[in-house]
């Protein structure tokens, strides 16, 4: 044997059986485009593939189940190496979770829970949707006393999992105060169009001086809400208190200017932890807990809303 070629061989022999994540094609089925906050993780997983050399194969479904089902099957016929999904409803994922597994192609979800079981997923990469409902609801019960305050809620995208959470968690933070009762619930699909289409419904229904506080399950309903709550007549953040999720820059620009009072951040890079998920997975089959909990955090007057919306309004929302 040539000298050259045993040192070849000798090396490889050596070389830890690393995959690199470079050499990965990823399918990422999104539920589409329906808030800034979504668009953000749009941005930031094409970013995150990029930055690692991952081939991303984007399939954005309108908000359609049947167009994420398709999406997952093209992916599994095309004998991609993972899978992220951020699944729109919490419902009807087993048979293409099984197909998944069947092919032995590992699905990560992303933002969003699922109701089958989680042996058909390798981790859940998401925020506790629920806790962020109870750190909306305890705001309002420290801001509001013991004043009697009727609350109006817009609800996220009817059978999601952030939309059953978040109205659960917000319900439990407001149990025990007897002053605060919601007085309409209903869902404005997570768009700042429907958020004001249904405030002013509210609105109409209520009476602007009848309602104390709003409560959105994101960001983009309630900015939609403000627009209506101002076009009757009434001033959001001061005679209806505004409180809301995600922290997307136009709600840091409306807390700064006394629009809104409350948001609860849920980060965009969800891709991040996944991607680290999988290099991990491929390089020595570490395998992840079933759930890796992003932070959230409160945002309030207290803290500098104009520099905050600076500092985010270039990151993809
Ligand atoms: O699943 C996360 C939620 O989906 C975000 O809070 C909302 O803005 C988005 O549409």
């Amino acid at each position: 044997m040539k000298l050259k070629t045993a040192l070849l061989i000798s090396a490889m022999a050596l070389a830890p059986a690393i995959a690199s994540a470079a050499d990965k094609t990823v399918g990422f089925s999104q539920i589409g485009s329906e808030s800034g906050w979504r668009a953000a993780e749009t941005t930031v997983t094409k970013q995150q593939a990029e930055e690692r050399g991952i081939d991303l194969k984007f399939a954005d479904a309108q908000q359609k189940q049947e167009n994420q089902i398709k999406a997952l099957r093209s992916f599994i016929a095309q004998g991609v190496d993972a899978i992220l999904l951020a699944p729109v409803v919490a419902t009807g994922w087993d048979s293409v979770l099984e197909e998944a597994q069947d092919a032995e192609i590992p699905v990560i979800l992303l933002d969003r829970k699922v109701d089958a079981s989680d042996d058909l997923y390798m981790t859940a990469v998401t925020s506790d949707t629920v806790y962020e409902g109870e750190v909306a609801g305890k705001w309002l019960v420290d801001a509001v006393g013991s004043e009697e305050c009727r609350v109006v809620e817009l609800q996220g995208t009817t059978g999601s999992s952030p939309a059953i959470d978040r109205k659960a968690g917000f319900e439990k933070a407001i149990a025990d105060a007897p002053n605060i009762t919601i007085v309409r619930s209903q869902t404005g699909d997570f768009t700042r169009a429907q958020g004001k289409v249904v405030m002013e419904s509210f609105l109409k229904a209520e009476g602007a001086e009848n309602i104390c506080a709003l409560y959105a399950h994101n960001d983009d309903m309630a900015v939609g809400a403000i627009q209506a709550i101002k076009e009757a007549g009434a001033t959001p953040g001061d005679d209806i208190l505004v409180v809301a999720i995600d922290a997307v820059p136009d709600m840091h620009l409306a807390i700064a200017n006394g629009e809104a009072n409350a948001t609860v951040e849920l980060t965009p890079n969800m891709a991040g932890p996944a991607f680290d998920i999988l290099d991990a997975y491929w390089a020595d089959g570490t395998m992840p807990p079933k759930w890796v909990q992003t932070e959230s955090r409160l945002y309030t007057a207290d803290d500098d809303n104009q520099a905050i919306y600076e500092m985010k309004k270039g990151l993809g929302y």
